[in-house]
């Protein structure tokens, strides 16, 4: 069982400026409702029991937003709102499974992982990145039946226009298991487009062993100076280790984009 799941949070959201310059991008709301609530209710969805957050002093407002309970508790005090009641409760259901780590500057994904080492317990763990939501299916509770089946990491894979190659991690793949997935040849971070081995990309659900770690420890920057999960996911993949492809079903959305982030909301609000 896989207990336990990541989310780093560093990041600047600077592609989402000015709605990021004084707030957390992954407080903003989508139709109502901070988009990392999504992220978090789809841990939970999928059996996940604790949380860990990694932030930034800048983000702060993050670990504020999930331990105010002085200010509900004296609203409560002074009005029953139901509404506002059972707000509270759920923020209070989110509290008890974070834990907090710190990446202080912002050198990337990998790096972010590696600063939770000594918090992950067990063999495997999930790793979300909260500028992507998929809604209408749990992508996350989808690998973990994967994973309990095949005991090994699984990653979600999505098609996408070739000319956007350069803008994801993208697989090679070296066997289809059967309509949904797919064992991983190898997978290469934002190639050219000349370069690139397909147009199946890496999307933010990772399911990984915490044999990942002695790969993050000595990984060396790559594409645009930040160290990559991608550069030591391929480096497992090159030792032996089996790493499957999910193709998930569900609609993605990249909230991480000015663009993307609107559409985040319509497309919700017709859920
Ligand atoms: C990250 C990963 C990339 C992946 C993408 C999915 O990139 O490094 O491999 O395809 O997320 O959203 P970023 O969005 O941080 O540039």
């Amino acid at each position: 069982m896989i207990r336990q799941a990541i989310i780093p949070l560093a990041g600047l959201g600077t592609r989402l400026l000015p709605l990021t310059s004084v707030f957390a991008k992954e407080l903003l709301p989508i139709n109502g409702k901070p988009g990392v609530e999504y992220i978090l209710d789809e841990c939970i969805e999928a059996g996940i029991k604790e949380i860990i957050f990694v932030i930034s002093k800048k983000k702060e407002m993050i670990r504020s937003y999930f331990n105010n309970d002085k200010f509900y508790k004296q609203i409560l005090k002074k009005k029953k709102d139901k509404r506002i009641k059972e707000e509270y409760k759920k923020i209070q259901k989110y509290k008890k499974m974070i834990k907090y780590v710190y990446q202080n500057s912002p050198k990337g994904t990998g790096d972010a992982v590696l600063k939770t080492q000594k918090h992950i317990k067990g063999k495997f763990f999930l790793m979300l990145l909260p500028d992507d939501l998929i809604i209408k299916r749990n992508c996350s509770k989808d690998m973990m039946s994967i994973y309990n089946n095949k005991k090994c990491s699984v990653m979600a894979s999505m098609k996408v226009n070739r000319k956007t190659v350069n803008r994801w991690g993208i697989y090679s793949k070296k066997a289809k298991i059967n309509k949904n997935n797919f064992f991983v040849k190898d997978v290469v971070e934002k190639p050219n487009i000349s370069s690139a081995p397909s147009n199946n990309a890496v999307i933010g659900r990772y399911i990984l062993t915490r044999r990942i770690f002695t790969k993050l420890k000595n990984q060396k920057k790559g594409k645009g100076g930040e160290i990559h999960i991608t550069d030591a996911i391929r480096k497992l993949i090159n030792d032996g280790e089996k790493f499957i492809g999910h193709s998930f079903k569900g609609k993605y959305l990249d909230c991480g984009t000015m663009n993307g982030y609107i559409k985040s909301s319509q497309e919700i609000s017709k859920l």
